[in-house]
C-alpha cells in the first residue's frame, strides 16, 4: 500500500490551517499587531532624520544638527525598547504556546489511531512528525513573524522615498521587480529541489532512528560493520542530493546579488543626473540610497517568508495527516455505552470471526464461547493466531468479519472505558516505560495504594526483588525496561494486571522466561485471583495449562479441536506430541539437575 497520502491541497493551505491553532489567543494577537504598528510609525521617523541630518551637516546648521540626529538615536532606541517590550511577550509567547497546543494534538491523536497506522507507518516516521515537524514548523513561524514585523517598517520607508522624491521612487520600484524576478526565479528551483531533499533526509533519519533503536541487537549479531555500510550509503544518497541542492542555490544567490549590484551601480547616474537638473537634492538621494537597500534586502526576506510558508505547508500537512488520522483513522468506540449495564457475570463469545492481516488471512471462521469464571488456554504453533485473536478481543485490531460478545452485548457497542476496563492483557512483549518502578504501576491504576502495588507485586512474585534495589519501588527502569531481566519484565507486567484486577484477564507467554519455581508460584497467583474471573491462558509450555477447563487447539486460524488436558491426550495427536516432547525435555533437565557431579 502506498503511505504517502497525497492532496490536492496546497502547502500553503496547510500552513494557514495551522494557524487556526491561534484563535485561543486572540489577546497575545493583538498585541503582536500593536507591537507592528508601533514599530512601523517609529521607523519612519529614521529616513526623515536622517535626511534632515544631513541637510543640516550641508547647510552647517550646528543646532539643527544636534537636534535631528538625537532625534534619530531616540527614534531608535523607542524603537528598539517598543520591541523588547512588546514583541518579545507576544510574538515568541504565541508561537511557543502554538506550538506547545500543535504538539499535544499530535500526541493525542497519535494515540488514538487504529493500530493498523502504526503498522503502517512505523514509529519512526511519527516520532519525526511528533518531535521535528512541530519543532521546524515552530522555527518557520518565528522567521514569518520576523518578516511580518518588518513588512510594515519597510512599507512606512517605502511610503517615505515616494513621498521625498517620485523619479527616484519610481526607480526604486523597478530595482524591486528586477530583484523580485531574481528571487521568484531562485526559489521556484529551491522549492522543487527541497522536495527531493527532504525525501533523502526522512530516509536518513528513519535509518538513524532503526540503528539506535537496534543498537543492541547490532552489538550482539556483530553487525556493526555491515550496518555502517548501509550507513555509510545512506549517507553517501544525502550527500549527493545536498551538494546539488546548496551548489545550485549559491549559484542562484550570486544571480540575483548581481542583479542587486547592477540596480544599485546604475542608482548613482541617476541621482548624480537628478541633483544637476535640480531634480533632486544631494541628502534626499543619499538618504534614499541608503534605504533603497533596507527596503530591497526586505524582498528577500518577505520571498523568502513565502517560501517559508510552502515549507511550514510542508510540515504541517505531515501534522494534519495524523490529526486526521491518517489512512486508517481512529480507533471507533462509541462515546458512551450502547447498553445499559454489564451483567457481573460476564462470558465471551467469539462467532464466525475471520481476520486478515492485509492480505495474510490469519484466523478463519473462528468461534468459540467463555463461561464466566472459566480458565481456559489456547495452544497452538507459532504464528497461527493466538495473539491475534487477544488483540481483536480489546479491539487493538478491529473485528472485520464476524462478531465478539463480551457479557451478551457485542463488543462494538461497548465505550472505550468500558472494554479496555473489562479486559486486561498481559501482551507478549510488555512494553515497561522509562519511569520508576512505581509509577509503571501506578500508571495502570492511579487510585491504588502503596499497599495494594505492594500486594499486586508480592502475588507476581517481583516484590523481594524490587526491594534489593538500592532505590527500591523508585528505581528507574530505562528505555523499555533495559535494567530488568526478561522474567523481571513479565512479572512486573503480571503485577499490572494484579493491579487493574479486570473481569476477564488474558495473560499471552507471560510466564515463558520465568524459572518452574516463580512459575508455579505465579501460576497459584492467577488461579486465586481469577476466582470469579474469566481467565484465558496463551502458553506454549502446555505443562502449565493442564488444570485449564478447556484447552482450544489453534492450527492455521481454526480449532482443530478442544476439550481438557486429558481429552486432547486422547483425542489430538498433535497435542499430545507437543506434551510428550515436553515432559521428556523436562526429565532430561531434571536428570542433569539431579546428578552428582563429577570431580
Ligand atoms: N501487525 C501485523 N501485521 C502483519 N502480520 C501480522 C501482524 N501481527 C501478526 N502477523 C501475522 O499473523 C500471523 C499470526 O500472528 P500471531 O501473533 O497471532 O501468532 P501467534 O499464534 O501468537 O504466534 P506466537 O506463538 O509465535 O506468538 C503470523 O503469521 C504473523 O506473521
Ligand atoms: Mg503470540
Amino acid at each position: 500500500m502506498n503511505t504517502n497520502i497525497k492532496s490536492n491541497k496546497s502547502k500553503q493551505y496547510y500552513f494557514f490551517k495551522s494557524l487556526t491553532y491561534l484563535k485561543p489567543y486572540k489577546g497575545l494577537g493583538f498585541l503582536c499587531v500593536l507591537s507592528c504598528v508601533l514599530a512601523a510609525a517609529l521607523s519612519v521617523a529614521f529616513p526623515i532624520f536622517t535626511e534632515k541630518t544631513l541637510t543640516a551637516f550641508t547647510n552647517q546648521d550646528t543646532k539643527a544638527l544636534l537636534i535631528s540626529a538625537s532625534l534619530l538615536l531616540l527614534f531608535q532606541v523607542a524603537h528598539s525598547v517598543t520591541h523588547m517590550a512588546l514583541w518579545g511577550n507576544s510574538a515568541d509567547k504565541l508561537r511557543a504556546k502554538v506550538t506547545k497546543d500543535i504538539r499535544y494534538n499530535t500526541l493525542s491523536s497519535i494515540i488514538n489511531l487504529r493500530t493498523r497506522n502504526f503498522d503502517l507507518y512505523g514509529s519512526g516516521r511519527l516520532l519525526q512528525v511528533v518531535t521535528s515537524d512541530t519543532a521546524t514548523l515552530s522555527g518557520i513561524y518565528t522567521n514569518i513573524v520576523d518578516v511580518f514585523m518588518s513588512m510594515m517598517a519597510k512599507v512606512a520607508v517605502f511610503v517615505y522615498i515616494f513621498a521625498a522624491n517620485y523619479i527616484l521612487g519610481f526607480y526604486c520600484l523597478l530595482e524591486f521587480a528586477a530583484v523580485s524576478l531574481a528571487y521568484h526565479f531562485r526559489i521556484r528551483t529551491r522549492m522543487k529541489d527541497r522536495a527531493k531533499l527532504k525525501k533523502e533526509h526522512d530516509k536518513n533519519t528513519g535509518f538513524v532512528n532503526e540503528m539506535i533503536r537496534g543498537v543492541r541487537d547490532i552489538k550482539n549479531y556483530n553487525i556493526q560493520d555491515s550496518m555502517m555500510d548501509k550507513a555509510e550509503e545512506c549517507l553517501h544518497n544525502l550527500e549527493v542530493v545536498d551538494h546539488h541542492f546548496g551548489r545550485k542555490q549559491y549559484q542562484l544567490f550570486r544571480m540575483t546579488e548581481l542583479t542587486k549590484s547592477f540596480m544599485s551601480f546604475l542608482y548613482i547616474p541617476l541621482a548624480l543626473l537628478l541633483i544637476h537638473y535640480g531634480l533632486a537634492t544631494f541628502p534626499i538621494a543619499f538618504t534614499i540610497y541608503v534605504f533603497r537597500s533596507d527596503v530591497t534586502g526586505f524582498i528577500n526576506w518577505a520571498m523568502n517568508s513565502w517560501e517559508y510558508i510552502k515549507d511550514g505547508g510542508f510540515y504541517a500537512e505531515r501534522i494534519f495527516n495524523v490529526i486526521g488520522g491518517y489512512h486508517e483513522g481512529f480507533e471507533d468506540f462509541p462515546e458512551e455505552d450502547n447498553f445499559k449495564k454489564l451483567p457481573k457475570q460476564l462470558d465471551v463469545k467469539i462467532a464466525n470471526l475471520s481476520f486478515a492481516y492485509k492480505d495474510n488471512l490469519v484466523l478463519k471462521n473462528f468461534s468459540l464461547s467463555i463461561g464466566h469464571g472459566s480458565k481456559i488456554a489456547i495452544v497452538g504453533e507459532s504464528g497461527s493466531g493466538k495473539s491475534t485473536i487477544l488483540k481483536l478481543l480489546n479491539k487493538t485490531y478491529e473485528v472485520e468479519r464476524g462478531k465478539i460478545f463480551i457479557g451478551g452485548f457485542d463488543i462494538c457497542d461497548f465505550s472505550k472505558d468500558t472494554l479496555r476496563n473489562t479486559i486486561t492483557i498481559v501482551p507478549q512483549d510488555p512494553y515497561i516505560f522509562n519511569f520508576s518502578i512505581l509509577d509503571n504501576l501506578k500508571i495502570i491504576n492511579p487510585a491504588a495504594s502503596k499497599k495494594q502495588i505492594e500486594a499486586a507485586c508480592k502475588k507476581a512474585q517481583i516484590h523481594d526483588f524490587i526491594l534489593s534495589l538500592p532505590d527500591g519501588y523508585d528505581t528507574i527502569l530505562g528505555e523499555g525496561g533495559t535494567r530488568l531481566s526478561g522474567g523481571q519484565k513479565q512479572r512486573l507486567a503480571i503485577a499490572r494486571a494484579f493491579l487493574k484486577n479486570s473481569p476477564i484477564l488474558i495473560f499471552d507467554e507471560t510466564t515463558s522466561a520465568l524459572d518452574n519455581e516463580n512459575q508455579g508460584k505465579i501460576k497459584d497467583a492467577i488461579d486465586s485471583i481469577g476466582k470469579n474471573k474469566i481467565v484465558i491462558i496463551v502458553a506454549h509450555r502446555l505443562s502449565t495449562i493442564v488444570d485449564a477447563d478447556v484447552i482450544y487447539f489453534l492450527k492455521d486460524g481454526k480449532i482443530k479441536t478442544s476439550g481438557t488436558h486429558n481429552q486432547l491426550l486422547k483425542n489430538c495427536k498433535e497435542y499430545k506430541r507437543l506434551y510428550n516432547h515436553e515432559i521428556t525435555k523436562q526429565e532430561e533437565v531434571d536428570v542433569i539437575e539431579t546428578a552428582p557431579l563429577l570431580t
